[in-house]
């Protein structure tokens, strides 16, 4: 079924018709949806993932709108504790669509494991002798997993430098594997420990660390969009915008935070799925760093008609078969309402996802700053955290706290709304990405006039 994301006023429903938007429009049973309550997972469960357990700790888990992915829509699950990031990205994504969306594309799903030699006498003939070993190597490390042979995956190449450090001259082997839908970490660190002996007999040396690393450099995936100036709040935010890219670029400070936006996206939809954020998060920061100085992982830029052209790419080790991403119900539920079928797919969504949540931060920071937003929703969570029920308290204009029957309310003029507006500050804009997301075929956009998320 085809999917559409764009679903209208889904911030002024209640959790119970979220659901029911969401299922619907994902094409999943409303009833799988309650597997997300309470966490999603029992302490039983929880007992059997790690060690020690005495409980769990939920996180919210919200849907973001309007994504569009190489053509196809997504409704994306994000757990996150940080209030805008979702309604951000549902913006962003809004103002993607008008020209097309994001278009992503990747490397293949390839991990590397490596394999540390020590003590060779002659380092450079003992790396030669390890690549002739190469066929012997591939042939050892995929018996080792015969199911993946079997969907088409396994050890592909294998590597080898030497390396100076301060401990002496070492030669360090890659073994590179496709490991198809799989993060790939248990079966690259198997293959990894199987040929390790017949490494270290050719290379005359012993063999130390035998695990994949993170800097996942072979499973790279970029993520591209136009996002229209008009929406974006004219010609003066476009620039504005590339500025603070260019300051992100070429400030590590500035670097640090620019980065964290994006992985405010990333990691929200590597957490929903059940995957390793950790994982991620040291790939793309190791990413960010591959030049030897840590810069931005995206970049804006204004095209020939004036637009803005955002960039990202980012290596995305993530999966959908092994570790949380089966065990989890909740993750199993997120990852039907995302409705992706291989794991280059999930990483394409995600980096856009990515995408959609630097290009709306950095437009609140280029135009009216994050921090007035930021305090509404802010002064929500401490009403909240005081008692007070969402339909019951909101921020008004000022910050000050709602009572008295209102419904929750994305303030007006919050960084996650993006320059999209609400219905009485941007209607004619949010009008025109509606219609966009009409000229996509996918959706009644008149109808969902000047809403936001
Ligand atoms: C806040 O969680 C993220 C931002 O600081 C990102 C940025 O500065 O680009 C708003």
């Amino acid at each position: 079924m085809a999917v559409n994301s764009r679903i209208s006023g889904l911030k002024d429903r209640s959790v119970a018709e979220r659901r029911a938007l969401v299922a619907d429009g994902a094409g999943v049973d409303a009833a799988a949806l309650t597997a997300l309550d309470a966490g999603g997972l029992t302490v039983e469960q929880a007992d059997h993932m790690i060690e020690n357990v005495v409980g769990t700790i939920a996180i919210p888990l919200g849907v973001a709108t309007n994504m569009t992915v190489n053509g196809r829509d997504y409704l994306v699950p994000m757990a996150t504790e940080e209030a805008s990031v979702v309604a951000a990205a549902s913006n962003a994504a809004r103002i993607a669509r008008v020209h097309g969306g994001f278009h992503a594309s990747g490397t293949g799903p390839v991990m590397i494991a490596q394999i540390q030699l020590l003590g060779a006498v002659d380092p450079h003939g003992a790396r030669a002798r390890v690549l002739e070993a190469r066929q012997e190597v591939l042939d050892l490390a995929n018996a080792q997993d015969p199911v993946l042979t079997r969907l088409g995956g396994g050890a592909r190449e294998l590597t080898a430098r030497v390396l100076e450090t301060r401990d002496g001259t070492q030669v360090i082997v890659h073994l590179h594997v496709d490991v198809r839908d799989a993060m790939g970490a248990n079966a690259v660190n198997t293959m990894a420990e199987a040929v390790a002996p017949v490494l270290a007999e050719r290379a005359g040396a012993r063999s130390l660390l035998r695990i994949l690393s993170n800097k996942a450099d072979t499973r790279l995936v970029r993520a591209r969009a136009v996002f229209d100036a008009e929406l974006l709040g004219g010609p003066r935010v476009v620039d504005d915008i590339v500025s603070a890219s260019a300051f992100a670029e070429a400030d590590p400070y500035r670097a640090a935070t620019h980065n964290k936006g994006i992985m405010n996206g990333i990691s929200a939809v590597v957490l929903a799925t059940g995957n390793d954020t950790r994982a991620v998060e040291a790939g793309c920061h190791s990413h960010a760093a591959r030049d030897g100085r840590y810069t931005a992982l995206s970049r804006f830029e204004k095209d020939r008609d004036g637009n803005l052209t955002g960039t990202l790419e980012v290596p995305m080790p993530v999966g959908l078969v092994g570790g949380a991403t089966r065990a989890h119900p909740a993750a199993q539920t997120a990852i039907r309402i995302l409705g992706v079928t291989s794991a280059t797919e999930l990483a394409e969504v995600i980096v856009s996802v990515g995408l959609a949540q630097n290009l709306a931060a950095c437009r609140a920071l280029a135009a009216e700053g994050i921090q007035h937003g930021h305090m509404r929703l802010h002064a929500r969570t401490v009403a909240a955290s005081a008692g007070a029920s969402p339909r019951r308290c909101g921020t008004s204009r000022n910050g000050s706290s709602r009572t008295a029957g209102s419904r929750w309310s994305t303030p007006a003029r919050c960084w996650s709304r993006c320059g999209a507006g609400t219905v009485e500050h941007a209607g004619p804009l949010a009008a025109r990405a509606d219609r966009g997301a009409d000229r996509d075929g996918a959706g009644p956009g008149a109808r969902l006039r000047g809403r936001a998320a």
